[in-house]
């Protein structure tokens, strides 16, 4: 265990009566409670609403510093690290909240910039109705466009270019993805979709810590970047500015703690909530899938164990539909850990391993107890950038391989924009897994709208077959993360 972190006693007793008056509201059916002055919940700045119910930030200081430079802008173009990585929104952006900020700006919100927020960088924003169509990506998928250029050595070249908006070629490559959640880093074992920012691939270390100096390492690495590019600054404010950042990003745990339904989902022995969240135990390799713990213990499909006890009809709570949603929930959980998945051609596992199929679940690739990533970096290709999923929002780039002729279409290169191989086209890291509620859309690309788009992808994807039934307690389960 290498984060150690006690709830401090006045905290926890707030907390405790601000879920009291939660649950109270979450328990009172729809409509009289709602607009009520005594039944609606206390508004607590570390607990926000959700669409499933209320997400929870904790910090050691029991409060968000807004005088971080986090919140500052320290470029050119207005922006700060909050125009994309909001509490509200899971650190991250919803396209519900974007499109509320261009309606509430007419599309001059700084977040609303050529740089990376447009279809293009030279699309036309004169008029309102100009940005409408110029930063559509951003308001229907919440998502920002990388540029990139060809990787210089790859093993393949760009052989065509089918940009909708007409901008990208192999000078710069349009790749949308959505921002990653700036909180729960001190897990993180690949920073970016593509693991750009990751300093060293993390190892297991020798003892049963890990070695922060590499997240924080990878994460200073990152803020720079994202203040001279998404921020358009002319030069770095600074190390001491950097620290700054960094230190306040590995400092945040966010989590959902209440869910309409079932109420609080840190009570009743249920462990949900970023208090509890922030003491998880992990090391990097922790309950690896492929065998690199540095315990030598061996993989446990039980990654989640948040909501054991809920699965239980006799169960406490006052009323059927939340004792209901309980279950749901602690249903989802016992599926994600056990629903057996066949899985088949992805890119960095069955290739890897050399089994053409894995019997496996979802837990074999999100397998960080409680947290929901890959416990190593594993970049891999589950499908997503596939040209079978294009939509026509999106660039289509057909890459052709130097050495054997054959030609592959996707969407985004994801890691072989770094690496320049052929086997890494497609190949993205797994996200952490908590505070989902409040961050959609889903996937590098936004293209799965709700947790049920999800859920139907791995159903098509992997020949599942789930019942209706699972699904929806799939759903319950991952809302309540
Ligand atoms: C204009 C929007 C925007 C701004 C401003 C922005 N980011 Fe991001 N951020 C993104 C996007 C998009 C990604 C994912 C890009 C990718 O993976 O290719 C990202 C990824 C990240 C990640 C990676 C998390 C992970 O799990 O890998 C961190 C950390 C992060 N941003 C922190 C910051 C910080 C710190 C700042 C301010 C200095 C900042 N961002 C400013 C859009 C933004
Ligand atoms: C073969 C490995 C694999 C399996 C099995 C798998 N996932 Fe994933 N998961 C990934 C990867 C990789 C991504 C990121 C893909 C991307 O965006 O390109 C991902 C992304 C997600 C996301 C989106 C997170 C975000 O922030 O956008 C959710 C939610 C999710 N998975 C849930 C599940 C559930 C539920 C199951 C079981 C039904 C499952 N996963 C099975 C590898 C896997």
């Amino acid at each position: 265990m290498f984060h150690h972190c006690v709830i401090h006693s006045t905290v926890r007793r707030r907390l405790t009566a601000i879920f009291a008056t939660i649950s109270l509201a979450a328990g009172i059916s729809a409509a009289s409670a709602q607009g009520s002055s005594e039944s609606a919940p206390r508004r607590d700045a570390m607990i926000t609403p959700d669409p499933s119910g209320w997400l929870q930030t904790h910090t050691s200081t029991g409060g968000i510093d807004t005088g971080n430079p986090f919140f500052q802008s320290l470029g050119t173009n207005g922006r700060s690290c909050n125009s994309c990585h909001r509490q509200a929104e899971g650190w991250t952006i919803s396209a519900a909240e974007v499109r509320q900020r261009f309606a509430d700006t007419d599309g001059t919100d700084p977040i609303f910039s050529l740089v990376d927020g447009a279809v293009s960088p030279v699309a036309d924003v004169s008029t309102v109705d100009a940005r409408r169509i110029a930063y559509a990506m951003l308001l229907n998928r919440g998502v920002l466009r990388i540029g990139m250029p060809m990787p210089a050595n790859a093993e393949f070249r760009l052989s065509a270019v089918d940009d909708p908006y007409g901008y990208a070629s192999a000078r710069e490559l349009s790749l949308f993805r959505r921002p990653l959640p700036a909180t729960n880093l001190i897990w993180d074992t690949a920073v970016m979709w593509d693991g750009r920012e990751t300093f060293t691939p993390f190892k297991p270390p020798m003892d049963a810590g890990v070695d922060h100096a590499d997240v924080r390492i990878s994460l200073a690495s990152q803020a720079l970047h994202a203040i001279l590019g998404h921020e358009q600054a002319t030069a770095s404010p600074g190390d001491a500015v950097i620290a700054q950042i960094v230190d306040f990003e590995l400092h945040n745990f966010t989590a959902q703690v209440v869910d309409r339904q079932a109420g609080e989902l840190n009570s009743d022995d249920a462990m949900g909530g970023a208090d509890i969240l922030a003491q998880q135990r992990f090391w990097v390799g922790i309950n690896d899938t492929l065998d690199n713990d540095p315990t030598g213990d061996a993989f446990d499909p039980k990654v989640m164990r948040l909501f054991d006890g809920w699965d239980d009809p006799t169960a406490r709570f006052s009323h059927d539909s939340g004792r209901r949603a309980r279950a749901a929930i602690a249903r989802g959980e016992q599926l994600f850990n056990t629903m057996p998945i066949d899985i088949t051609g992805v890119a960095g596992l069955n290739d890897v391993t050399g089994q053409a199929v894995i019997h496996g679940s979802c837990s074999s690739c999100h397998d960080a107890p409680n947290i929901g990533n890959h416990s190593m970096a594993l970049p891999i290709n589950i499908g997503i950038a596939d040209a079978s999923r294009r939509t026509p929002d999106l660039p289509l780039y057909t890459l052709t391989n130097y050495a054997t002729g054959q030609s592959v279409q996707t969407t985004d290169p994801g890691l072989a924009m770094l690496t320049g191989k052929w086997a890494d086209i497609g190949k993205f890291k797994g996200p952490i897994l908590r505070g989902l509620a409040a961050r959609a859309p889903y996937f590098h690309n936004g293209s799965a709208a709700t947790l049920m788009d999800v859920v139907d992808f791995y159903d098509t994807r992997f020949n599942v077959h789930m019942s209706s039934q699972q699904k929806s307690d799939l759903v319950a389960f991952l809302s309540a993360l």
